[in-house]
């Protein structure tokens, strides 16, 4: 049997490293090499190349890179992602943003517009949607929606399907659980799936947080950022959040993840009100 070739020349790591950054924004150091190779190693088999290699020669071709690119961004992102991620900004959107944002003097309605801006697999998006259909039973008035968009394509099936593994919903509170839940009836399949009175509030698409412009309205009350951020370059950075910025409602609020609070370097316009939650 051939051994596929599992290493890239010099030339071929730079080219795809780029490619990489120009396109996804992700960082590819040196060090990731060995990982990326690693990790190509599953799609080059499934094309039936000889190695990385040759995957990597037969990328720049324009009809190959169409098709493939949604792969590649596959195997270079990291969808970790978990129900009541850094559960303080739940605490912190009941408490203290969803009251604040209903309060605004320039408020024409009571519908809140949230948007979780590299969602992964929904969990970020199902979270926020528990907390605030809580709120809105125990008798708080207001509706809501809530936007998730990712650059995998592959997550954002997971997402609309809605449909976990029992273990995930392990940081989910019980009663929560109860509400927002529904059991597999094959018991033996061990799965869950998120209620239809949450998913029709939810709504995911596919977006790239690198593109010059993002199709979102121009009023969202809470940007859920958190990270992907990191991956970036630092001027990357600073364009996303910018950008970001310019789809936040006066007073809204940008939440990124515990590792990227630097961001508040980048924008003096935006006020840091918790290490990692800002508001315009
Ligand atoms: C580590 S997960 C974070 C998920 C969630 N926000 C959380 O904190 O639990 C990072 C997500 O960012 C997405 N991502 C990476 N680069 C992106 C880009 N350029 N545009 C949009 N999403 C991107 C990945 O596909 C992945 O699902």
């Amino acid at each position: 049997m051939v051994q596929a070739n599992r290493q890239l020349s010099d030339r071929q790591f730079r080219s795809l490293a780029e490619l990489i950054e120009g396109q996804v924004g992700i960082k590819m150091p040196t060090a990731k090499r060995l990982m990326l190779e690693g990790r190509l190693h599953k799609r080059v088999r499934a094309l039936n190349y000889s190695g990385v290699g040759e995957y990597v020669d037969n990328l720049f071709d324009k009809a190959v890179l169409d098709e493939e690119l949604t792969h590649l961004i596959d195997v270079v992102t990291t969808n970790k992602t978990d129900f009541f991620r850094e559960p303080q900004h739940f605490e912190f959107l009941r408490t203290v943003a969803v009251p604040e944002l209903l309060k605004l003097p320039d408020r024409k309605s009571n519908d809140l517009k949230i948007w979780s801006s590299a969602c992964s697999t929904g969990m970020e998006a199902y979270t926020t949607a528990m907390v605030l259909d809580d709120m809105v039973q125990a008798g708080r008035r207001f509706q809501f929606r809530i936007l998730g968009t990712d650059i995998s394509t592959a997550v954002l099936r997971v997402a609309t399907a809605a449909i976990y593994n029992r273990e995930v919903i392990a940081p989910v509170p019980a009663p929560f659980i109860e509400r927002y839940f529904l059991t597999s009836r094959d018991r033996a399949r061990q799965e869950v799936r998120v209620v239809p009175e949450l998913r029709r509030l939810t709504n995911f698409t596919r977006m790239n947080l690198m593109d010059s412009s993002y199709p979102v309205d121009r009023d969202v009350d809470i940007i859920f950022c958190r990270n992907v951020l990191i991956y970036f370059d630092r001027d990357t950075q600073r364009k996303v959040v910018e950008q970001l910025c310019s789809h936040l409602r006066p007073g809204g609020y940008l939440l990124v993840g515990h590792s990227e609070s630097m961001i508040h370097s980048a924008l003096p316009k935006l006020r840091q009100v918790q290490p990692t939650v800002f508001r315009l």
